[in-house]
């Protein structure tokens, strides 16, 4: 979500003539766009912010200006303290508020005062946001649906997104055709619940994410649809359906479990048991049986006991992840499990963590080495380290490499898997691609 933020930031500004930079020596405007959902990416903001000070006195001693602005969940939930902290910045804005942004830079340019707009404005900032998207590449975010009611104890995101919004789908759907106008061949639905996406149609009625899918698959040139990120109580039929009607809708759902006890699920607050956890996956690779499946995981979760964690990998040993995100719980201000009984020990987390990643390491692996032999198609997107390759990812997100000469950028292509590490794959052209392009 915040990559998809930082695209619309850059496209609300240019208009004011500004570009994006790949260094923040020297430029005119530095945006931090941040994260406030563990505790470890709330304080490398303090760190990158003392970095960018000397950048910004350096530029002030040569007699010009570095606007320095934060955005994004650090700049809601601690925008006060930002400023304090760091009196150095320029404005302070929320990820609701970014539409304001030119009226924001042209105060901020005029008067020097520091500036803080954590509103949860009335008007909806989609509205206000430029119609023209930009696509870099093939691939696209487009956000359908933002903030969250589902409080789970630990999250802060229902204190930072807000209250659960979807966009009605008409700009939903007007928005995906002008990012295939620009160039996009696949796009990822966003939102905190995006399967809780409920948007209201032009004639009145509501549309499911099921239903978002299936029109926004009649779009001629997009070729892949995915969306994330689920929440696994709201999943329902329809949706569990599209898996198999939709052929552009990529057979990897990224699927949050969080743990796999259901003691430790009821004080999360994620409202499903461990058992309706796995009825819903086996539902789903019923529909769809080459189905893929990520998650996160927290471990060390107030009150977790050893028997609780040891419930956690045997729900990954039995579903099987070809990916996943774990982290160790970290205490947010103002969530409800920050203050319970029995918080975990550090040493104890960092155990669990690494032997809960070792066993979701080798189900990667395992998948990826699977995949040798097989041709699959792959959206080449990005040029590889070495002079000749080209990166893309296949259908399950693996990032795939080939060599090859050919110009076959933003394409999607089949390519025969050859070999298979952790985090890639490497392959080569069936020929059938290099005729279509010579
Ligand atoms: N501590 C650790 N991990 C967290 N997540 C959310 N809040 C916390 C927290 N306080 C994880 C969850 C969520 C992902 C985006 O971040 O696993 O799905
Ligand atoms: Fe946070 Fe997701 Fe729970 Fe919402 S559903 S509170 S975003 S973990």
């Amino acid at each position: 979500m915040n990559v998809y933020d930082s695209e619309r930031i850059a496209e609300v500004l240019s208009p004011l003539g500004f570009v994006p930079w790949d260094t923040t020596d020297g430029a005119d405007m530095v945006i931090l766009n941040t994260c406030h959902i563990r505790e470890k990416a709330a304080e490398k903001v303090y760190s990158e912010l003392g970095r960018l000070r000397k950048q910004k006195e350096a530029m002030a001693a040569d007699g010009r200006r570095m606007v320095l602005a934060v955005t994004g969940c650090v700049a809601q939930a601690e925008g006060e303290e930002v400023l304090k902290r760091a009196p150095y910045v320029d404005m302070v804005f929320g990820p609701q508020t970014y539409h304001r942004l030119p009226q924001m830079v042209a105060e901020a340019t005029r008067a020097s005062g520091q500036q803080l707009d954590t509103d949860f404005p009335e008007e909806s900032k989609f509205d206000a946001l430029p119609q023209d998207r930009t696509v870099d590449g093939a691939t696209a975010f487009l956000a359908i649906q933002e903030g969250c009611d589902k409080f789970c104890t630990y999250c802060v995101v229902p204190y930072t997104r807000g209250a659960e919004y979807s966009r009605p789908a008409g700009a939903v759907l007007s928005e995906a055709r002008n990012l295939v106008q620009a160039g996009a061949l696949e796009i990822t639905f966003l939102g905190q619940n995006v399967n809780n996406y409920h948007g209201e149609a032009s004639d009145g009625s509501t549309w499911s994410l099921a239903r978002l899918i299936r029109e926004a698959a009649e779009i001629d040139g997009l070729e892949r649809l995915r969306f994330t990120t689920s929440y696994p109580a709201e999943v329902d039929d329809d949706l569990i359906a599209a898996h198999k009607d939709v052929a552009k809708l990529m057979p990897y759902l990224h699927l949050p479990v969080q743990a796999g006890s259901d003691r430790v699920l009821k004080a999360m607050n994620r409202n499903h048991s461990v058992d309706e956890y796995r009825a819903l996956v086996d539902k789903l690779r019923i529909a769809r049986p080459d189905l893929a499946l990520s998650s996160d995981f927290i471990v060390g979760f107030p009150g977790e006991t050893d028997a609780d964690f040891r419930a956690t990998l045997k729900l990954i040993e039995d579903v099987t992840f070809i990916q996943a995100y774990s982290f160790k719980y970290s205490p947010r201000p103002g969530t409800p499990a920050a203050l319970m009984d029995l918080q975990i020990d550090e040493a104890v987390k960092t155990e669990r963590l690494a032997e809960l990643q070792a066993v979701l390491n080798a189900q990667t692996l395992a998948f990826n080495a699977a995949c040798v032999g097989k041709t699959l198609p792959v959206l080449l997107d990005r040029t590889g380290k070495k002079p000749g390759q080209l990166i893309g990812r296949s259908p399950y997100m693996q990032a795939v490499v080939v060599n090859t000469s050919e110009p076959l950028m933003n394409r999607i292509v089949d390519v025969t898997i050859t070999s298979a590490g952790p985090n890639s794959l490497l392959g080569t052209l069936e020929k059938d691609n290099q005729k279509a392009c010579a």
